[in-house]
């Protein structure tokens, strides 16, 4: 079985303390992972190490980076490096998120340059891709995707492919409570995999792991997480409250 995945997206929210607070609360919760599940902790860069102190010796549960940089090393002051990644032990990493697209300028040819430095160094991506609302209204979320994997994504190869995480976020779903339906979900999941299996093959396409974010939440997640092709999900609010996330993860396949 593919990997059912419920990671959460802190975002520019939380202290450390509350932020160790939050992943004490749910390490004290009674959880059962099976092999094919996993939890990923997507935190603020000044609190990765801590994440890792508390996360990296337990079972099926990453530590996520929201951002990196698409340059080795040198002079870019503010910047998070993939070889700085390494050196924590963090293996996973946000890219394309629609805020930093909104808002730092991320195209989709910038996201492939830092797609490849990830996979250099054996970091996986959780590349996300969706639409906004305009392009949902207009009816053309199908085309405004499918370019948005082919630029960033199709020049990779089948055996890097496989390595990646996706992670369909509709704009208009973030933060705004409205969740796409499970059907909206499951059509654009299966076309994104449609998409892949189009450029790789099925097989390959089968492999990789597809996560929907967009105000998933306790009550949504079991029906959204039962789609076919939905893999679990990406949460930003409600994984700040620990009961919330702990359902989420519970709520996998
Ligand atoms: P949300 O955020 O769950 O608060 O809608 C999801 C995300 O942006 O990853």
């Amino acid at each position: 079985m593919r990997k059912q995945i419920a990671a959460a997206n802190w975002k520019m929210n939380l202290s450390l303390q509350q932020g160790e607070q939050l992943i004490n609360d749910l390490l004290a919760k009674p959880h059962e992972l099976k092999a094919h599940q996993m939890a990923i902790f997507a935190v603020p860069a000044p609190y990765l190490m801590m994440a890792q102190n508390k996360l990296s010796n337990k079972q099926h549960v990453g530590v996520a980076a929201q951002n990196c940089y698409s340059k080795k090393s040198g002079a870019y002051t503010g910047e998070i490096s993939v070889e700085m990644l390494n050196s924590l032990g963090v293996q996973y990493v946000v890219l394309g998120h629609s805020e930093r697209r909104e808002y730092f300028n991320e195209s989709n040819q910038f996201l492939a340059e830092k797609l490849d430095i990830c996979l250099q160094h054996q970091i996986t991506p959780i590349f996300c891709c969706g639409e906004p609302l305009q392009i949902r209204e207009a009816g053309t979320q199908n085309a405004f995707v499918a370019a948005q994997l082919a630029e960033s994504l199709f020049h990779l190869n089948a055996a890097d492919i496989v390595k990646l995480v996706i992670a369909y976020e509709p704009i208009w779903a973030i933060g705004t409570g409205k969740t796409a339906s499970s059907e909206q979900a499951q059509e654009m999941h299966a076309f994104i995999r449609s998409q892949l299996a189009h450029q790789y093959g099925q097989d390959t396409a089968n492999q990789v792991s597809i996560l929907y974010g967009g105000s998933v939440k306790a009550n949504n997640a079991v029906e959204l997480f039962s789609q076919p092709d939905v893999d679990g999900g990406l949460v930003g609010g409600a994984s700040l409250i620990a009961d919330e996330f702990a359902a989420i993860i519970n709520a996998l396949k």
